[in-house]
């Protein structure tokens, strides 16, 4: 469905002469931007007419699914129009939920690759919530849209440029909204560390990493038809980029007054991915396991600022999105303790400097990072965190989440999130992949906004009057 552009591009891509931002004319390759479709214009502040009730219909019932089922009974002004999966039981288990919950049974879709169509086209939907494998994602996405559906797509939402300039197209010829459904961008300290960025706490934002580092050895036997691990066994690159790169890059205003202009990327042959894929039966006859035990993504701003983001899914270590922000006056991580830093002076006017003690140059105490976290506590956290902790997802970031969406949604403002977000996240699984088969070299980010990175100024969240 979705046309094999980015074969093109990538056949087309070629080392070149370029400028890169600020910085002296490098070598990397170029990534050609498709122009924007005549009649069209941007989706950036997009806002529908405001919905009384969002009706939702769901495709894509496994482990995530059934949770995003609970999770959207328990928001006000939802109903739960209709269900599919391809395998009829996981739809009866989303049946049982509602039915549990005292709700209505939804319509129901199943039993074929392609059901979802059926969903998409029924005329009662307001939003389709697709939480499948990888591969359907875009094509979900883009036919819903044009079924004149809004759309949210679990993540990474499109894993190529093809997929992502689909979505992106569709959004702005359709007026549909298109929103990944990023969760770690709701997380407590997450959020709590863009209050503190955005009232200044921390000078300037001039670095920021993130990363997935999570061990899926216990899962990878869970997913339908092992679909994450034949997709790891057949691609290199940063395959699952989201969680890192999402919240760090609304600290630093990307395509609100920033963006990110090119990475390099490098990656560590495949030691355990390999063994994994013969544990699990997935070999490809054809090719050698593809995807890095870990890979690491450098990337730069038009502002002359720095993000690093790694993957890392095959190896024991401590789980880690090893979120953390970088300022002039300040910093703050999460992973592995939480810490934030600022001037003693910032705390205390008195503090004069200790050359002796060093900690002096280390996080703030105990006492004085719980004062803060108090003192910045995001808004949004201050209304929902009791209800997030009582419904959970992930601690709560994932029912705050979904009741953004919902709250944008019945009010007609822009979403928290639009698809240039999506697309300049889930870009790096093809990126990076350029990079590091190409000898690690430099990669253009195409500008998915086509001009219009620079007209919102500052990334915010949009409340109703
Ligand atoms: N944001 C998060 O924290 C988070 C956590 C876990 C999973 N995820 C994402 O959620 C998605 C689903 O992951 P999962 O762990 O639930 O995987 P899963 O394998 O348990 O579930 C996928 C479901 O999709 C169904 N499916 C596949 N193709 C379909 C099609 N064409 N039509 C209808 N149904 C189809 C399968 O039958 C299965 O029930 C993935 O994109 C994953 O990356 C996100």
């Amino acid at each position: 469905m979705i046309n094999k552009l980015s074969t093109l591009f990538v056949g087309l891509a070629m080392m070149c002469l370029v400028g890169c931002s600020s910085q002296e004319t490098k070598l990397a390759i170029q990534i050609p931007t498709p122009e924007r479709p005549a009649g069209q214009e941007h989706v950036v502040a997009l806002t529908a007419p405001k919905l009384e009730t969002v009706h939702v219909g769901i495709v894509g019932l496994g482990m995530r699914g059934d949770d995003a089922v609970v999770r959207l009974i328990n928001i006000p002004g939802v109903e739960v129009t209709a269900l599919c999966d391809i395998v009829p039981e996981r739809v009866e288990k989303g049946q049982a939920i509602l039915r549990k919950a005292g709700l209505p049974e939804a319509a129901a879709y199943s039993g074929s690759e392609d059901a979802w169509k059926q969903l998409c086209e029924r005329d009662d939907l307001d939003l389709v919530y697709v939480v499948t494998d990888w591969k359907d994602h875009a094509n979900i996405g883009v036919y819903a849209m044009e079924q004149g559906k809004h759309v949210a797509i679990e993540v990474p939402a499109a894993m190529t440029l093809d997929e992502i300039w689909a979505l992106i197209n569709t959004s702005e010829r359709t007026r549909k909204h298109c929103m990944q459904l990023e969760n770690c961008v709701y997380d407590f300290f997450e959020m709590t560390a863009l209050n503190m960025a955005q009232s200044g706490l921390f000078g300037e934002i001039i670095h920021v990493e993130g990363s997935y580092i999570h061990n899926l050895e216990e899962f990878w036997g869970e997913y339908y038809n092992n679909w994450r691990l034949d997709y790891n066994n057949e691609h290199r690159g940063d395959v699952y980029p989201t969680h890192g790169i999402g919240p760090v890059t609304q600290a630093l205003n990307i395509h609100r007054g920033d963006r990110m202009t090119h990475l390099v990327s490098m990656d560590t042959k495949p030691f355990n991915g390999k063994k994994m894929a013969e544990q699990f039966g997935v070999e490809n006859k054809d090719i050698e396991f593809q995807n890095g035990d870990h890979t690491l993504t450098l990337i730069q701003t038009a502002k002359g600022k720095t993000i690093h983001i790694q993957h890392n899914v095959m190896t024991p270590r401590p789980y880690s999105r090893m979120y953390s922000l970088t300022g002039t006056d300040g910093y703050a991580s999460k992973y592995p303790i939480e810490q934030i830093c600022v001037r003693p002076t910032q705390v205390d006017k008195k503090a004069v400097p200790d050359h002796e003690d060093l900690s002096a140059h280390g996080a703030v105490p105990a006492k004085v990072h719980a004062a803060l976290i108090e003192q910045y506590k995001h808004p949004i956290h201050r209304d929902l965190e009791k209800r997030a902790k009582e419904v959970g997802g992930h601690g709560g970031m994932d029912f705050i989440m979904d009741y953004r969406l919902i709250y944008c949604l019945r009010n007609g403002l822009p979403l928290d999130m639009d698809v240039y977000d999506l697309a300049e996240w889930c870009c790096l699984a093809e990126l990076t992949r350029i990079s590091i088969e190409n000898g690690n070299a430099p990669v253009l980010i195409p500008d998915f906004t086509r001009g219009h990175w620079d007209e919102v100024q500052g990334y915010k969240h949009a409340f109703a009057e």
